[in-house]
């Protein structure tokens, strides 16, 4: 009898302990197809609230619902088998108390099977962070450009630039790893600024918009697939063009469709004599 291959995932301490080491590799995933793709290849798979706004079309991550996390959360986790995974709190699920947070990200941990959680936010969040990685939910923070706070910055919009805001990130990072996060993502944040949090905090950075002087980067794999329209980010690097080939793909079917050049015989069940 063969003995079955049991990979094991990558664990958040392994995770932690990556600091200043190999890069860590990073990208979202919203569904079980595409985690069991990107799986082999990286290091974590986020489930961010960025779903809302790729999947969902809304123009922020702002009605993204916990039911929402959950259930592509625990898609990504039946699709994946060597990553971490790791799933966004969504807007309104834990801003309001530690407790309110303990009781949305203890859901997602039971009912996904994920790894741990990420939230937004620097000094404001550390008692949260602290609540809830003391009683055994690995948090991720999330500093620098905050999507769920696009409403009071005015849009999403780069931030560093000056001598107050490159403070503000420091000191969101430092209160963030200092209340236990084992990592903390920095999104579109001045190289200079993001380079400097890396060298000061004691666990890994992950970039996204924020240079090569990060402990390892994040990107939303739509972006750098091609598929998530015409507008990219200037940080993100497309590695693919799959929204052409969609196009050209369905473009293909239709015109097959109509001139009933498809479904073929080797596409109709046909009956027994005639096999
Ligand atoms: O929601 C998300 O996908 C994220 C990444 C962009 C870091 O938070």
């Amino acid at each position: 009898m063969s003995t079955p291959t049991v990979t094991k995932r990558i664990g958040i301490p392994e995770i932690a302990r990556r600091k200043g080491e190999a890069p860590l590799v990073c990208l979202t995933a919203y569904t079980t197809p595409m985690a069991r793709l990107l799986d082999p290849h990286v290091d974590l798979l986020l489930v961010g609230d960025s779903l809302g706004m790729v999947v969902y079309g809304f123009p922020t991550t702002l009605p993204v619902t916990l039911a929402m996390m959950i259930a592509h959360g625990a898609a990504v986790v039946r699709g994946s088998a060597r990553a971490a995974v790791i799933v966004d709190l969504p807007f309104g699920s834990y801003q309001e108390s530690p407790e309110q947070a303990w009781r949305a990200a203890a859901q997602v941990m039971a009912e996904t099977g994920a790894s741990g959680v990420k939230l937004e936010g620097g000094e404001d969040m550390a008692p949260t962070i602290r609540f809830l990685a003391r009683r055994g939910i690995p948090v991720c923070g999330h500093v620098g450009l905050m999507p769920q706070a696009v409403q009071s910055a005015g849009g999403f919009r780069a931030t560093g630039r000056t001598e107050t805001e490159a403070g503000r990130i420091a000191a969101d990072a430092a209160a963030v790893a200092e209340a236990g996060a084992f990592a903390v993502v920095i999104e579109g944040t001045l190289e200079p600024v993001a380079r400097a949090i890396t060298a000061s905090v004691p666990v890994p950075t992950i970039g996204i918009g924020a240079s090569a002087g990060c402990d390892g980067q994040i990107l939303v794999t739509e972006d750098l697939l091609g598929l998530a329209g015409p507008f990219a980010p200037r940080f993100v690097k497309r590695y693919a063009d799959l929204g052409a080939a969609v196009d050209e793909a369905a473009r293909e079917y239709a015109a097959d469709v109509r001139a009933r050049r498809f479904p073929g015989p080797e596409h109709c069940y046909l009956p027994k004599a005639a096999e």
